[in-house]
């Protein structure tokens, strides 16, 4: 554990911490191999775990106009929500870098909308690594809907 909530692992310790590592992270080797990135060649898969117990795939989506990319972990969270799913626990997210990539600003911002403890995982198509952090340790103080209490437009119950 480093001061900042963030440690290195491995896959076996990943899976001793959770039983649905292992299951997390082959459903997001699947989504990286049917990732559409051919401007950056970086192929990203993701699953998140719903509340239900049930979860979803996610992978990057590329497109010729830049900004309309969207994310493994972004498009994971979307299936994940568009399936009836209100609560996500678990983030694992798949890069191909030795050291893994952690999730992009704009993804720990859709996940903090699921609260601080979304549990986040990185890890690498090519080697043994993995990073584990609570989402509140990726994003401390992070703006989310506790802010519009009593001052923006109500936010849409569930
Ligand atoms: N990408 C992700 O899918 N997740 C991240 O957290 C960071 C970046 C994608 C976006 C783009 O298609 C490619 O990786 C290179 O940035």
């Amino acid at each position: 554990m480093t001061d900042t909530g963030v440690e290195l692992i491995d896959r076996a310790a990943a899976a001793a911490r959770l039983p649905e590592f292992d299951g997390l992270l082959q459903m997001a080797l699947i989504a990286q191999g049917r990732a559409r990135a051919p401007y950056s060649n970086f192929h990203v898969g993701a699953a998140v775990l719903g509340g239900s117990g049930a979860a979803f795939p996610g992978c990057n989506v590329e497109s010729a106009s830049y900004g309309a990319t969207i994310c493994a972990e972004r498009s994971a969270v979307v299936g994940a929500v568009a399936a009836g799913e209100t609560a996500i626990r678990v983030c694992v997210v798949v890069t191909p870098t030795v050291d893994p990539s952690s999730p992009c600003g704009i993804c720990r911002q859709l996940l903090a909308e699921f609260g601080p403890d979304v549990l986040v995982f990185a890890a690498s198509s090519v080697s043994d690594a993995v990073y584990v952090a609570a989402l509140g340790d990726l994003l401390p103080l992070s703006f989310g809907p506790q802010n519009l209490d009593g001052v923006g437009p109500k936010a849409v119950s569930e």
